[in-house]
């Protein structure tokens, strides 16, 4: 029997304002997370991923729907009879209790004997770099460290799902990359289901074994990171992960493929083929998706892949790992990001541009 495989059937959740309004914070979400698996909701704020993950935890119920914990149908398994682990964006420590008795809290809920408390919280403490500092409470911590205390108060109690919601928002850029690959060698060696909400869409992609891209209430696409950045459901999704731009054409015919459908589209008189979205129509308008690092620029279009377009360089900007350009490009503007910085195209020039087609990707209108 697999342990932490978790399943949501159309779960949905409404609240009532004060004002008696009915907000659909989940709309029948469905998902299935696997046994060992990471699996992040992405979606800006509001969205309504606090409101699934608190359904998960069991701090809230959901207004339809089951979710399911290996096979079973968890709607009257209080929170603390759930073995989830979680982690907060506020870290949530007791701060009268030092580092030991903080990680040893769960376990003494579990009335594990004073050895054997022991004995995990030291193992809890080396996994997560924190030997030294049991003695000290929160405030004498830095945030990083009450954060590592959290996960490690999390993790202690072997649950059958790790929990996290927004656990490094409130870090510093730098600290926040080092406790995310701290975060995700531990769930990997520890072999933990796991469900991370975030809004920032680098962490999703560094982090996930499953991306669910949430809008609204809705789950708008559920793959892996890079299903998600390079064949996105829709222009919100290619919009939110990255950055992408949008060319309306023209699809002249369709092909079916085993990797999936191509398009021939007409772009400015050209034709092309690219990667397709399912029930994509002959003689219909399509949206063309082209991420900004896909995208050739040069002076000379003897130096691009054929076919090469005209455009004239309205904006650069130098960052030193690579240049950024915004161009007019016939009825579109394109934001194109060069990773050859030894050379800058000056504002008011004429380029030449081309894509790689097959980082390319058409959407249906
Ligand atoms: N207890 C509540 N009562 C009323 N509305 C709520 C409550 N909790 C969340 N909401 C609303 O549900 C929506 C989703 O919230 P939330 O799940 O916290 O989003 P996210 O975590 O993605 O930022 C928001 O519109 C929020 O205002
Ligand atoms: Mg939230």
């Amino acid at each position: 029997m697999p342990v932490g495989t978790l399943v949501l059937e159309d779960v949905t959740k409404s609240f009532i304002t004060p004002e008696k309004r009915t907000i659909t914070a989940v709309d029948k979400a469905n998902l299935r997370i696997e046994q060992g698996q990471f699996v992040t909701l992405l979606g800006p704020s509001g969205c309504g991923k606090t409101t699934t993950l608190r359904m998960i935890a069991g701090f809230e119920f959901p207004t339809s729907g089951r979710i399911l914990l290996d096979g079973r149908d968890i709607a009257a398994m209080p929170p603390n009879k759930r073995e989830m682990g979680m982690v907060f964006q506020s870290y949530a420590l007791f701060p009268h209790l030092n580092v030991f008795d903080n990680i040893a809290y769960g376990l003494q809920l579990q009335n594990k004997s004073g050895a054997e408390i022991k004995r995990i919280v030291g193992e809890m403490t080396t996994l997560v770099n924190l030997s030294g500092l049991e003695r000290r409470r929160p405030a004498e911590l830095s945030g990083g460290q009450q954060q590592r205390v959290a996960l490690a108060r999390a993790i202690a109690i072997h649950p059958k799902v790790l929990l996290f919601d927004e656990p490094l928002s409130n870090l510093d850029a730098k600290l926040r990359v080092g406790l995310r690959t701290e975060i995700r060698r531990l769930q990997k060696q520890l072999g933990i289901s796991s469900v991370y909400v975030t809004h920032d869409q680098s962490e999703a992609m560094s982090l996930s074994d499953l991306i669910v891209v949430m809008n609204a209430g809705r789950i708008e696409q559920i793959g892996k990171p890079n299903e998600i950045y390079l064949r996105p459901a829709n222009k919100f999704v290619a919009d939110f992960i990255g950055r992408a731009n949008f060319i309306s054409v023209k699809v002249l015919s369709v092909k079916a493929g085993p990797n999936g459908a191509s398009a021939e589209i007409d772009l400015f008189g050209q034709r092309m083929l690219v990667p397709a979205q399912a029930g994509m129509q002959a003689n219909h308008t399509a949206t063309l998706v082209i991420r900004p690092e896909s995208i050739f620029i040069s002076p000379n279009a003897a130096d691009l892949p054929a076919p090469a377009f005209t455009a004239q360089v309205r904006s650069t900007t130098y960052y030193g790992v690579n240049v950024e350009y915004d161009l007019a490009a016939n009825n579109a503007e394109l934001n194109v990001v060069d990773n050859d910085s030894s050379r800058i195209l000056l504002e008011g020039s004429n380029v030449f541009w081309s894509f790689a087609a097959d980082r390319a990707y058409v959407l249906n209108e």
